[in-house]
């Protein structure tokens, strides 16, 4: 299978980018020489945190001092252990892979598999817009600097901008490509589901779905790891993906790879349709990796709301942990709680349960400019050749809940690798009050406890502490 080839630049868009650089040409040859001034539209990063008072949740110390929390095992751990597929599902998936020679499937998946992570959203006309004008000034300033003084052509102009824009194409799953992306991305989906479904869990005990709507189901990596976490409490697996194909791999796998077997988990359906969202309600709606799929930012858009409309409690959506990954899910996150604020039900309100403690603007793109993402480790399929023996998914991923933030769900985030050195360790951690914090702990300045913990506290984790209010707050 090649990855999708570039499509070309639809004519609707260059019929409007003739329109704008037109324009372009007629200001900039009236004001020839004026050079533009550049607008900031940059967000200003909020003052550096100097904190390093910090308190570990008080039943947390209790039980650290009656030894009935272990360090190892505070409960702000999320992250699992090195994750494997259940045997029964690794089995099935090589009964159906068996057929196919190895060496040829793994090179071929691996291959989707990097196209899919450069994966990004199609650009919507005011980012075209946004480049046309950009390219047209580098061309403007360049041929000022070499004294050109004839009209620039559009042609010029436009095949540059065809060149730098990101041509979206839909994926397609037919039968050999759905066999593909189960050769790269079986382990990879259950391990990132498993994660975000252990923390609800782990979380909120008494959250038991019966009914879970999986959109883009795929695979059905879904189903498994809910079954994981939930087991037989979840009576309705309602999966929804446009490809055939992979409805027939996911039940499959479902059926120990013998498609006369009855499917090892129940309660599971397959459709090729979406159902009415004004009409279909579900504890738990699930849609990984499906966003960046969507042809345009208003049937993105639109997908957010219905999955939300869909949701009787819990949202969780998950894309690749990449730049276009994370601005897809904030898009989402935006977009929820945008809705959210306007809300004048409280049951109509949401926030975000997970993995930000806080309903602000993410402070780590605020301030240092990077995304943030989550990483797990993994074992792929024995079958993906390409692979080490044990690799890390990296995503990008929100758990919205609907009502209000609860009063204690707080505690931060750790966003990004630990470092433990000698007698102190790092962590960057992103807090309640919507500041990331570069913390320093050492058993001097924070004591036994907060330390022993921080030493068993890693990337994706909670820290089991808060941060006093400062004066004047
Ligand atoms: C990258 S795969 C993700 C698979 C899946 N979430 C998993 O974990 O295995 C995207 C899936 O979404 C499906 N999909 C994309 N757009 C869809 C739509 N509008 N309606 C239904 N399914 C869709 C595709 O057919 C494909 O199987």
């Amino acid at each position: 299978m090649a990855a999708p080839t570039m499509t070309h630049f639809p004519c609707r868009r260059i019929i409007c980018l003739r329109q704008i650089l037109t324009q372009l040409t007629q200001t900039c040859r009236s004001s020839s020489s004026a050079k533009a001034r550049p607008t900031s539209t940059a967000i200003r990063p909020p003052s550096e945190s100097k904190d390093t008072r910090v308190e570990l949740e008080e039943w947390v110390s209790e039980g650290l001092a009656k030894s009935s929390l272990k360090p190892k095992q505070h409960p702000g751990r999320m992250v699992l252990p090195t994750v494997s597929v259940p045997q029964r599902l690794m089995d099935a998936a090589s009964i159906i892979l068996e057929k196919y020679p190895l060496k040829e499937l793994s090179r071929r998946a691996d291959k989707l598999a990097n196209y899919l992570w450069s994966r990004h959203p199609p650009s919507t006309d005011a980012q075209v817009t946004k480049m046309a004008k950009e390219v047209y000034q580098q061309i403007m300033e360049k041929r000022e600097k070499e004294g050109k003084t004839d009209p620039i052509q559009t042609d010029t102009v436009l095949r540059t901008v065809r060149q730098k824009i990101y041509h979206w194409q839909p994926v397609t799953y037919d039968a050999y490509r759905s066999l593909l992306y189960l050769t790269s991305h079986l382990a990879h989906n259950y391990t990132v589901l498993l994660h975000c479904f252990t923390e609800i869990s782990k979380r909120d005990p008494g959250f038991q779905p019966r009914s879970v709507y999986n959109f883009g189901s795929g695979l059905g990596s879904s189903v498994w790891a809910a079954n994981a976490v939930w087991g037989s409490g979840v009576f309705e697996h309602y999966c929804v993906d446009q490809s055939q194909d992979m409805n027939t791999v996911a039940r499959l796998l479902l059926q120990d790879g013998d498609n006369q077997k009855q499917m090892s988990i129940p309660g599971v359906v397959f459709r090729q349709f979406a159902p009415s969202a004004a009409h279909n309600q579900f504890d738990m709606v699930v849609s990984a990796y499906t966003l960046l799929e969507q042809p345009d930012q208003e049937r993105r858009l639109q997908l957010v709301d219905d999955l939300w409309q869909m949701t009787n409690d819990v949202l969780v959506l998950v894309e690749n942990g990449t730049t276009a990954g994370f601005s897809t899910i904030y898009e989402a996150r935006d977009r929820l709680l945008q809705a959210s604020d306007k809300a004048e039900d409280d049951s109509q309100k949401c926030y975000v349960f997970a993995p930000c403690p806080h309903d602000a603007a993410c402070p780590k793109m605020a301030e240092k400019k990077q995304p943030c993402f989550s990483q797990v480790p993994y074992k792929p399929l024995p079958q993906n050749h390409t692979r080490a023996s044990k690799t890390v998914a990296r995503y990008s991923y929100i758990i919205m809940r609907k009502g209000k933030r609860p009063e204690g769900s707080d505690w931060p985030r750790v966003i990004q690798d630990t470092v433990k050195a000698s007698r102190h360790t790092h962590c960057h951690l992103c807090c309640a009050d919507g500041k990331v914090r570069h913390m320093i702990f050492t058993v001097s300045k924070q004591g036994q406890d907060i330390y022993k913990c921080s030493r068993y506290t890693s990337w994706g984790d909670l820290f089991p502490v808060r941060f006093p209010a400062e004066d004047g707050e």
